[in-house]
């Protein structure tokens, strides 16, 4: 491994089809055993951000590098450190689980194709599995075969194309533990994904694109932030009093409230800075607080931009 810059670079990096722009000089890094979402409408550049960190596509423009190897130029060395999950990965049907696998660990020439094929279906919840052929699976247990195929030669960085997509609520909760995992152990995962509620739980840091442009970057929580304002909303156990009252007037960093018998809704200066202290201010004034959240979801948010003019557009 060279260097010590993130394990996955985009810098500046470009791509048309045609005439078509349809990734602008996008920016980005993954850390080690971090897991960042790409999110974003259809078309809006997620898939092809992907192959071209996959060496399947050339950069137009700018450079991508992963644990710094340049994806255009050192392709082979790129190829063995990445797992790839496809948008819809081709597995062989009428061969087994195992047999699906173990065409990979060979590609990848692994010293012990057996062992790693054992340990990847152990790992994805297969191993009783490996001897049915991948036809009869569900789709969640199809999307498990990939995943084992994708990470077999234990690659440090991995690429999801929309891992849960179709797939019900709990083979989708499964996907989203296996690849918790997978970055507890250091692995850095870039992932496409439609499901908001998905990547606010899931992801470390969250990139919204669209029509190939960066819009955001950022953690859940300050993309919501920046999108939806510094809003928090407090419960409290019985009514609101005046030492409460108090104790939030008396906070600068409050800019606005509104009130409701036992629920308090404030704009902040800055949530992730200014929530404790409103926390230890009210609980010393006497409030007997039942939660605080802050207002609206990454879902909320998305849709938010995705209702405003796009910057340096026409309609802007
Ligand atoms: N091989 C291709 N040839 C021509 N246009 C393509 C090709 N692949 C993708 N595109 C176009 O590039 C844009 C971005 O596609 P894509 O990266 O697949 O978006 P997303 O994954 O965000 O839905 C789309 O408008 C798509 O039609
Ligand atoms: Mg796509």
């Amino acid at each position: 491994m060279r260097g010590a810059e993130p394990a996955i670079v985009c810098d500046a990096v470009s791509r048309c089809f045609g005439e078509r722009l349809v990734l602008s000089s996008l920016t980005l890094a993954v850390e080690r055993g971090e897991i960042l979402g790409l999110l974003g409408p259809n078309g809006s550049g997620k898939t092809t951000t992907l192959r071209i960190l996959a060496t399947l596509l050339q950069p137009h423009g700018g450079s991508a590098r992963v644990l710094s190897y340049d994806v255009a130029s050192e392709t082979m060395e790129v190829r063995r450190r990445i797992g790839v999950m496809p948008e819809r990965p081709s597995l062989y049907e009428r061969q087994t689980v195992e047999a699906n696998v173990r065409l990979w660990a060979d590609v990848h020439g692994l010293a012990d194709p057996g062992e790693a094929v054992g340990r990847a279906l152990q790992f994805v919840g297969l191993e009783d599995r490996r001897r049915e052929p991948v036809g009869s699976l569900s789709k969640g247990l199809k999307q498990r075969v990939a995943l084992a195929r994708a990470i077999v030669h234990r690659p440090p960085v991995l690429l999801l194309d929309e891992p849960s997509s179709g797939l019900d609520p709990l083979a989708a909760a499964a996907m989203e533990n296996l690849i918790r995992g997978l970055a507890g152990e250091g692995t850095a995962v870039l992932l496409n994904t439609h499901r908001l509620a998905e990547a606010e739980r899931l992801c470390d840091r969250v990139a919204i694109l669209r029509e190939g442009r960066l819009l955001h970057l950022g953690t859940p929580r300050q993309v919501r932030a920046a999108l939806l304002g510094h809003i928090v909303e407090v419960e409290l156990a019985g009514a609101v009093d005046l030492p409460v009252r108090r104790a939030i007037e008396s906070f600068p960093a409050v800019r606005e409230t509104c009130w409701a018998p036992s629920a308090i809704r404030v704009r902040l200066t800055d949530s992730e800075r200014d929530t404790p202290e409103l926390v230890a201010r009210l609980v010393s004034a006497g409030a007997r607080i039942i939660a605080v959240r802050p207002a609206g979801d990454l879902e909320r948010a998305y849709l938010e931009l995705m209702s405003q003019p796009l910057p340096g557009s026409l309609a802007a």
